[in-house]
């Protein structure tokens, strides 16, 4: 085991994972433990929305880790994933994003598979005349495509690999399905489109920083310069903490009233808040929020890789997809709503483009991810993050946004189930 690795113990010195060590972020094998223990673990992983499939044999491919899948609707309208890996000899079966098909035919020797990820078609089962085909005791019944366990809630499907996975409900948490119903549920979502963004960081550091409400206000200069997004705004965070099954979190932050003088007094001295900058067209920052209850800010992080964002009227499904230890892939599905006037889908665009890759949040956060990446593969090895913001002690739901709390359970949680803490089923490895 290398010394200072995540799944060396000794690594992980305090116990509120108030240090988490460096080498988390860049360990190769601590990675491939991830793909064990977490994305084919006892969890729930995000496929996609039930209205990407909306006929019998739409399908679309995802990642769950390393490993790629299909999801289906098939005839009795259920919803099926497998391996995208023949059973013959492992070929890649779908090379499609996203399509329609009444069955799936590996292109190399032609088996085919039924919605259902069964075996149904072998060409030259019986030879030729008598000779060749395959052994009498061969059954297509033994070779169909590896499934997992799909289940949904509310239109979001989700796979496992794992033989007996917590019930989806107990796994998402009593708060997650509350933010859920608030934002999947109350209107009929459609999907406006996709956007993908390659970032140089592992993908954990992407969930800490989805976590993390201290550097929106930081980091993101346009939402301070403009209001959209300050340190004196009401907000904190909510905690679905269950060791066993769960642990997911929601940043949230509500609009504030005219605090310039205030956050004039917390930025003093850097230099960078200027109370007299106006934007020539102000109209991206005027988009009116459409779901009155006042909160301009919710981002709910369901483990291990899936983020249910609303930034003002924009609402996303953002999805990780782990490149290796170093690299993760941003997978971005925006929604709209059947309901939507064309006045709201154009201001959901808008501000859609303004979070996104291209715009002025996804990109800044992906910079501050690879600047972290960097920063610590190219340090001598060891040392620790330190995440004391907000203070230390237990992970629970806060009514400030300067803190780094969520951080911490979002660590609570993988330590646990990468077997670090010795819970019983799950040992170390030496
Ligand atoms: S590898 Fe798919 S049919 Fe042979
Ligand atoms: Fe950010």
């Amino acid at each position: 085991m290398n010394k200072g690795a995540a799944h060396d113990p000794d690594a992980w010195p305090t116990s509120d994972f108030s240090r988490v060590p460096y080498a988390v972020f860049t360990d190769a094998d601590t990675y491939q433990l991830e793909n064990e223990r977490i994305f084919r673990g006892p969890v729930w992983n995000y496929l996609c929305h039930e209205v990407e499939l909306p006929q019998v044999g739409s399908f679309v491919t995802n990642w769950i880790g390393d490993t790629q899948v299909v999801v289906t609707r098939s005839e009795d309208q259920g919803f099926h994933a497998f391996e995208n890996s023949c059973a013959h000899r492992g070929a890649q079966l779908v090379t499609a994003v996203r399509g329609r098909a009444q069955s799936l035919t590996c292109p190399y020797h032609l088996w085919s598979y039924s919605l259902k990820g069964e075996l149904t078609g072998v060409p030259l089962l019986k030879g030729l005349k008598g000779k060749g085909g395959m052994p009498a005791s061969f059954q297509k019944s033994d070779h169909g495509l590896h499934v997992l366990k799909v289940q949904s809630h509310e239109g979001l499907i989700f796979g496992s690999f794992h033989d007996a996975p917590p019930d989806l409900k107990t796994f998402l948490g009593p708060h997650s399905l509350s933010q859920i119903d608030r934002l999947l549920v109350q209107r009929k979502p459609k999907v406006l489109g996709y956007l993908r963004q390659r970032i140089p960081g592992n993908w954990k550091l992407y969930n800490e920083n989805v976590r993390d409400p201290y550097h929106g206000s930081l980091l993101h200069q346009f939402q301070v310069s403009f209001g959209l997004q300050q340190p004196t705004m009401q907000g904190g965070i909510k905690v679905d903490a269950d060791l066993k099954n769960t642990w997911n979190h929601s940043i949230l932050s509500a609009a504030d009233k005219d605090n310039q003088a205030l956050v004039a007094e917390a930025y003093e001295g850097t230099g960078k808040f200027n109370p007299d900058m106006k934007m020539a067209d102000p109209a991206l920052i005027h988009v009116p929020l459409d779901l009155g209850d006042g909160y301009k800010t919710t981002i709910l992080s369901i483990f291990p890789t899936l983020v249910i964002a609303q930034v003002d009227n924009t609402y996303a499904i953002r999805h990780l997809r782990p490149k290796g230890p170093n690299e993760v892939e941003l997978h971005i599905t925006y929604l709209g709503f059947e309901s939507d006037t064309p006045e709201q889908t154009h201001d959901k665009m808008l501000t859609a483009n303004f979070i996104g890759p291209s715009g002025y949040i996804s990109l800044e956060d992906g910079e501050a991810l690879r600047l972290v990446q960097q920063g610590i593969r190219h340090r001598r090895p060891g040392g620790h993050e330190v995440l004391e913001m907000g203070g230390v002690g237990p992970v629970q739901d806060t009514d400030y946004l300067s803190q780094e709390i969520s951080i911490r359970g979002f660590w609570h949680f993988y330590h646990h189930i990468m077997g670090l803490d010795g819970a019983p089923g799950q040992e170390t490895t030496a």
